[in-house]
């Protein structure tokens, strides 16, 4: 059984794509088999996986989500691409937005079923060890199709007043795909991503979280943060994790200890002490 985690904030910018990559390989590192999967038309995780926004919608997660398009073929692989950063990729391209706009008309079965029964025809159950789906912004079709799909979603968010108010919205909304699409969905964990923790306002927001999320109230926030680093950006240019690309920056240090938490939570069998 893989763990499918739908990363997930309906606000731009929250930290999705890079927390999909990074933690990523992060658990890679420790030996899980990470399947990582693009849901956003805007490709970011195929540009920083340098595939860019025009892989043949075939070899994308298009050919999973508009199976009619494409026939019946039977060579299904071709949509798992490798990374530079020991995962596996279901890419996003361009194209993706008409398979979007598809699934919003009128007389199409299944529209939010379609990502789920795609991992059920590649088998990646028995494949992998844990699948993140990065995200679009919004609310779309391709969110649906993440959330119906995935077992539990992990939130990143910035510590800031916005963000923070924006996570009740989120919430109202995985509560009702969970009344009425997905009963078995439920929180990975939220997690602070570009954090500060100098700054006052970013101390408070957090003590804030930890009176909604923490662990007198259910737990669902996680122990682990994400600081703010330029390092970060810095793998993105060259096309790397940041944990290959500065393993020794406390930035790094994050992502591992975010894994190990996440490993927990998600009940991973990892190899301890083994590094791929
Ligand atoms: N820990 C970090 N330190 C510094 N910069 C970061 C960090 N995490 C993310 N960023 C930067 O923040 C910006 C937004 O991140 P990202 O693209 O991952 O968010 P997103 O939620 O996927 O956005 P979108 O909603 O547009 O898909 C990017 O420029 C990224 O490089
Ligand atoms: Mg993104």
């Amino acid at each position: 059984m893989s763990a499918v985690v739908a990363v997930l904030n309906r606000k731009g910018g929250a930290g999705k794509t890079t927390l999909t990559k990074d933690v990523g390989y992060a658990l890679a590192e420790r030996g899980a088999r990470v399947l990582q999967v693009g849901l956003d038309p805007q490709s970011s995780l195929e540009v920083l996986a340098r595939l860019g926004f025009d892989t043949p919608p075939d070899r994308t997660v298009s050919r999973l989500l508009m199976p009619e398009e494409f026939g019946d073929t039977p060579d299904l692989e071709t949509v798992i691409h490798e990374t530079a950063w020991g995962t596996w990729l279901i890419p996003a391209s361009k194209a993706l937005a008409t398979a979007e706009r598809a699934l919003g008309e009128a007389g199409r079965g299944g529209v939010s079923q379609r990502l789920k029964r795609g991992f059920s025809r590649l088998g990646v159950d028995e494949r992998f060890d844990i699948v993140l789906i990065d995200c679009p912004p919004g609310m779309t079709s391709l969110t649906m199709n993440a959330l119906v799909a995935a077992g539990s979603v992990l939130v990143p968010t910035q510590l800031d007043f916005l963000s923070v108010a924006g996570l009740a919205v989120l919430m109202e909304t995985v509560e009702e795909i969970r009344e009425y699409d997905n009963p078995r969905l439920r929180y990975l964990g939220i997690v602070g991503t570009q954090t500060d923790e100098r700054t006052r306002h970013a101390r408070e927001i957090r003590d804030q979280l930890e009176e909604l999320f923490g662990e007198r109230a259910g737990g669902v926030l996680c122990r682990g943060t994400i600081r703010q680093s330029t390092r970060v950006r810095d793998a993105h240019a060259a096309g790397m994790a940041v944990g290959q690309f500065d393993p020794e920056h406390p930035v790094s240090d994050d992502y591992r200890a975010l894994a190990e938490e996440l490993a927990v939570r998600a009940r991973l069998d990892l190899v301890t002490g083994v590094i791929r």
